[in-house]
């Protein structure tokens, strides 16, 4: 066989995308043995750097191996033991995903439903919390499936009212979009590198605080091989994985360095860079980079005679839903995109299939060439698909956008 040869995509779906380089370098530095003291500070500096990015003081932040929904599974297998209550407000695919994973793990699950390309108010989700008394409210902040934002800020102090613990799912939009974890008095979140923070997918970070800590303790055990005589059991019931239980990862990543997996040390490396990168730009100047290329991108396509789906009140920065026109072939549009241009953009999912094509601007290609280059090609294949619009207003629209005189 020959030699790994890739062609130049440029990634402009919903996710992954285009690594930063500085992350894909980090990625080829030789491994160290597990406990080497560089490997152990290397995991410290990775817990401090995430505090900063999730906003958070919480001691209990680490990494879990894995893509994001390891994550997820880790955060809610943890602290869901059969039989709890659990609430997840759905509004597109990965609101299903955490019901699912919940009901893997026992729970007795409440989903309550909006339409995709809609949001729930808080007092939708207070009411549900009353009715239902849940142990966890489990709630997606940005659902690429549907390009919506759900607003958490309200919803931590409806939690702490109802004693609920409050988890969400910010992989799509940590980085490019608001997220406050302590702010917001977030009890768990969960996110990973392939959207906003720029890597590819295969860690992910996730920060716990206190009060979830202290539920998930209770369900302490550690495993027969490596169990002294000073480790207790805790009273609840065993946590029904090895590789996410969470005591047992904190105690890996804590002051005893217990053992549990091999590290995916390159995958540290890697999440350590995105984590880098994201704080020498600074959050909010990353936030407000992605708005720039969102808001771009959406006046382009709108320029171009698409409709932009769902509430944009509500629309992440880093990704736009675009009805497919009447007439119009989805599919062969993005063959052609990928192609004769290189150009990657998204299909959809669920009830959304075939309706609308999804377009980011994420991590390193939330700039405005990737941006411009995307629309004009865009335009090209839609032209000569028989779509009417006016030659070179996507590209125009995008540039005015991004210098401040979109009128
Ligand atoms: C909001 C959200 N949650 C979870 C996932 C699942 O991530 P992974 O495929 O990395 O497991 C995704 C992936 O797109 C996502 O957008």
């Amino acid at each position: 066989m020959k030699p790994l040869s890739l062609p130049p995509r440029l990634l402009m779906g919903p996710g992954p995308i285009n690594c930063y380089p500085r992350v894909l370098s980090a990625m080829s530095q030789q491994l160290v043995g597990q406990y080497d003291p560089s490997m152990t500070s290397c995991m410290n500096e990775v817990m401090a750097l995430y505090r900063q990015v999730f906003k958070t003081d919480n001691r209990h932040t680490i990494l879990v191996d894995g893509t994001s929904r390891a994550g997820i599974e880790a955060v809610l297998v943890s602290c869901l033991e059969p039989g709890d209550k659990v609430l997840v407000p759905v509004f597109g695919r990965f609101g299903h995903l955490l019901c699912e994973i919940a009901e893997r793990a026992g729970a007795e699950v409440h989903s309550i439903e909006v339409p995709w390309g809609e949001v729930f108010e808080p007092e939708q989700i207070e009411q549900a919390i009353r009715e239902i008394r849940p142990k966890v409210l489990a709630v997606v902040q940005g659902d690429t499936s549907t390009t919506m934002l759900q607003p958490l800020e309200h919803l931590g102090e409806i939690c702490r009212r109802y004693d609920v613990l409050f988890y969400s799912d910010a992989t799509a939009s940590i980085g490019g979009n608001p997220f406050e974890t302590d702010a917001w008095q977030l009890d768990a979140v969960s996110v990973g590198l392939q959207k906003c923070l720029g890597g590819p997918s295969g860690s992910a970070p996730i920060t716990l605080s206190d009060r979830y800590v202290d539920v998930v303790r209770k369900r302490h055990h550690v495993e027969a091989g490596i169990r002294e005589n000073s480790h207790q059991s805790g009273v609840g019931s065993r946590i029904r994985s090895n590789y996410f239980d969470i005591p047992m990862l904190l105690d890996y990543w804590g002051e005893e360095r217990l053992n549990h997996h091999t590290e995916a040390a390159s995958m540290l490396f890697c999440a350590r860079e995105c984590a880098i990168n994201l704080i020498e730009e600074g959050i909010e100047p990353s936030i407000a980079r992605h708005k720039r290329a969102g808001d771009a991108m959406l006046a382009g396509v709108q320029a171009m005679n698409l409709v932009p789906f769902g509430n944009l009140k509500h629309k992440m920065h880093n990704v736009v839903g675009v009805e497919i026109p009447d007439g119009v072939d989805g599919e062969q549009i993005r063959q052609q995109l990928l192609l004769d241009f290189n150009i990657e953009i998204g299909t959809s999912f669920g009830p959304l299939k075939g309706r609308i094509w999804r377009i980011g601007t994420m991590g390193y290609n939330a700039r405005q060439d990737a941006v411009l280059h995307t629309l004009q090609s865009l335009e090209t294949v839609l032209r000569r698909a028989g779509h009417k619009l006016s030659g070179g207003a996507g590209v125009d629209a995008a540039i005015d956008t991004y210098a401040g005189t979109a009128v």
